[in-house]
């Protein structure tokens, strides 16, 4: 018998404090008007010390098993994607696992920078399909604002912190994930990465050189023409023509990126969900975050053909289409 995977349920985290772009002009040489006009954000949310990836993927996941009705100790399987973890090891996903007191099933991270919540969430459409497991819980949190330089204007104006997570829940009724498409082009390695602590640890406590890296107009352009052919793609695999998406949710790492994309897909922007405004880059985590606010403005309805695609890091890209619903729910009551 087929099996399908459907968002049962959805929750995120921000943390409360908001860094404006004009917070940033007392500090940096930058303006609001240069950051806006370049990438569309106005603010980010910048986690207190205490917050890590692992407590605002708890608390996101909280959400979305409250509103999917699922006790933590029903869940089979726990996905984590982060980049930005507290620690190198045992994986974030195990430390959400503990916190949400949930059995001890399998519990893993998943590193593909910004693509990372896509391939999280095809990971888990995968063990459902199989018929292995029934309920998995996907996590996208991120603390990218400890790998920024902050005397570097070119890249942390960009990024900001927060988690999303969904509950996949197996059914019998067609419906839910239809396509995943998954890329990597380790060529592009050197276009933006965060070098590891094991590369030279010495170096890095000496001159800082743990802080993300970026070639910006190379990730542009492979941006744009990556989220455009990812989703092309798995709109093919899923049946569909570009057109007949319902809703887009790219990453949100940039307006400009995001609005090319959708142009060259033919959507209009009635049919782009954006919120990069107002959270910055929150890597892994900006579409389960920008997912559950589309939900709540009533933005998805059942039946409805979202199209879910990540660029970033790797380079690495992601895409997938899902049939919302049936029954999803519309509303957190958390
Ligand atoms: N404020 C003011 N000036 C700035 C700032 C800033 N914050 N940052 C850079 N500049 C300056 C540069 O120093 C440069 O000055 P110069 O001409 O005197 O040398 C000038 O602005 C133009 O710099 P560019 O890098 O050419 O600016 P560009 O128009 O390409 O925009 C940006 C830069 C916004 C980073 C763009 O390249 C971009 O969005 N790239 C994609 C990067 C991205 O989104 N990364 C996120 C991770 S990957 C992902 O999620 C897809």
């Amino acid at each position: 018998m087929e099996r399908f995977a459907r968002i049962a349920g959805w929750g995120r985290y921000l943390p409360a404090q908001v860094v404006a772009n004009r917070d940033l002009e007392g500090r940096l040489d930058t303006s609001d008007e240069w950051i806006f006009s370049r990438t569309g954000i106005r603010e980010r949310r910048i986690a207190a010390p205490e917050e890590t990836a692992s407590s605002m993927g708890l608390a996101a996941a909280r959400g979305a098993l409250a509103m999917a009705g699922v006790h933590p100790q029903e869940l089979d399987l726990i996905i984590v994607a982060t980049c930005s973890a507290e620690r190198v090891f045992p994986a974030c996903a195990s430390l959400i696992q503990h916190g949400l007191g949930a059995r001890t099933v399998g519990a893993f991270d998943v590193n593909a920078a910004c693509s990372g919540f896509v391939y999280a969430l095809s990971a888990g459409h995968q063990f459902i399909a199989s018929g292995l497991h029934r309920t998995v819980l996907v996590v996208g949190s991120e603390v990218f604002s400890r790998l920024l330089d902050w005397d570097d204007r070119a890249t942390c104006v960009l990024f900001g912190d927060g988690a999303g997570a969904v509950v996949l829940q197996a059914s019998e009724e067609p419906g839910g994930i239809r396509s995943c498409v998954l890329g990597s082009d380790g060529s592009g390695a050197d276009a933006l990465y965060v070098p590891g602590i094991c590369a030279s640890p010495l170096e890095a406590q000496r001159n800082g050189h743990h802080f993300l890296a970026m070639n910006g107009p190379q990730v542009f352009k492979f941006a744009v023409r990556t989220v455009a052919e990812a989703t092309r793609q798995a709109a093919w695999q899923a049946g569909i023509l570009p057109e007949e998406i319902d809703l887009f949710i790219p990453h949100q790492a940039n307006a400009r990126i995001i609005s090319a994309a959708a142009e060259a897909l033919g959507l209009s922007q009635e049919k782009v969900f954006t919120n990069v405004e107002r959270y910055g880059n929150t890597s892994a985590a900006s579409i389960p975050i920008a997912l559950s606010e589309a939900a709540e403005a009533g933005r998805l309805r059942d039946g409805d053909r979202v199209a879910l695609v990540g660029v970033g890091g790797g380079l690495s890209w992601a895409a997938m289409v899902l049939e919302w619903g049936p029954g999803a729910p519309s509303y957190n009551p958390e």
